[in-house]
């Protein structure tokens, strides 16, 4: 590695709630001379960079758009045209930070960004700085143990609708659903048909304003759900 290349520092900021950053994520924020945020295509609004806006002292900071789409040919596109614009900042010998809500390899632009990095300059040093999950901060908030003695625990995206629920719950006592907002009627659907709706808990806008828990998911029917929306199964029930 060259010795004027800079580091990149991927940074998991939680999932609303300020405080919820680690002290490591902290110090790198109030030293970096430039801060990536992943961004809505729509405008430069970005969520991660929102929660951690009053902790960045003076770095200059850029948005990054990433398309939400699945279409392949555009992701790729996306992660190598914003991959250039890090790699440019590197390799001019600054350190850079890439913030994400929650965790930045758990379900994260950031795993992509990475990978198409060290792919164009495999010399980048990396230095990815764990954040709270979602699931993790939500599940505090609604006070629900996510495994306790042997049971066993799967993380499902809901992105394509309730099918990966059934092969889910036939296979772990405690089941985290994600990305449920687009086929939340589907999901619905799902557990219905599986005879949970009372064991799940369904958590949105965890830690923002307008944060809602809801046990017993009945009252959701037909309703739209925010796009940071996750539901908890419980196969056993939730014991309260
Ligand atoms: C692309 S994934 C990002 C996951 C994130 N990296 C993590 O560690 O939790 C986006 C999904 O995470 C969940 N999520 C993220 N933040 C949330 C929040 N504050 N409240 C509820 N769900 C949230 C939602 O299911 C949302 O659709």
């Amino acid at each position: 590695m060259s010795a004027t290349t800079g580091v990149l520092y991927g940074i998991g900021v939680g999932p609303g709630d300020p405080e919820l950053i680690t002290l490591k994520a902290l110090r790198v924020l109030e030293r970096v001379p430039y801060v990536f945020a992943a961004a809505s295509t729509k405008n430069d609004y970005s969520l991660a960079l929102n929660i951690v806006r009053h902790y960045i002292a003076q770095a200059e900071v850029e948005p990054l758009h990433f398309p939400m789409t699945s279409d392949r040919g555009i992701l790729e596109q996306a992660w190598e045209a914003n991959a250039r614009k890090v790699l440019e900042v590197l390799q001019r010998g600054q350190d850079a930070a890439f913030l994400t809500i929650g965790d930045p390899l758990t379900y994260s632009t950031y795993g992509y960004l990475l990978k198409t990095v060290k792919k164009m300059n495999p010399e980048i040093q990396a230095v990815t700085i764990p954040g709270i999950t979602s699931y993790n901060a939500a599940a505090a908030l609604a006070n629900i143990p996510l495994t306790e003695g042997e049971e066993s625990f799967y993380l499902v995206s809901g992105a394509r609708g309730g099918d990966r629920l059934r092969e889910a719950i036939a296979t772990s006592d405690n089941v985290v659903m994600l990305k449920t907002y687009r086929h939340f009627d589907k999901i619905f659907e799902t557990l219905e048909e599986l005879g949970l709706l009372d064991c799940a808990t369904c958590i949105s806008m965890c830690g923002l304003s307008g944060q809602t828990v809801v046990h017993d998911l009945r009252p959701l029917r037909n309703q739209k759900m925010p796009y940071l929306s996750l539901i908890i199964i419980k196969r056993k029930g939730r014991g309260f």
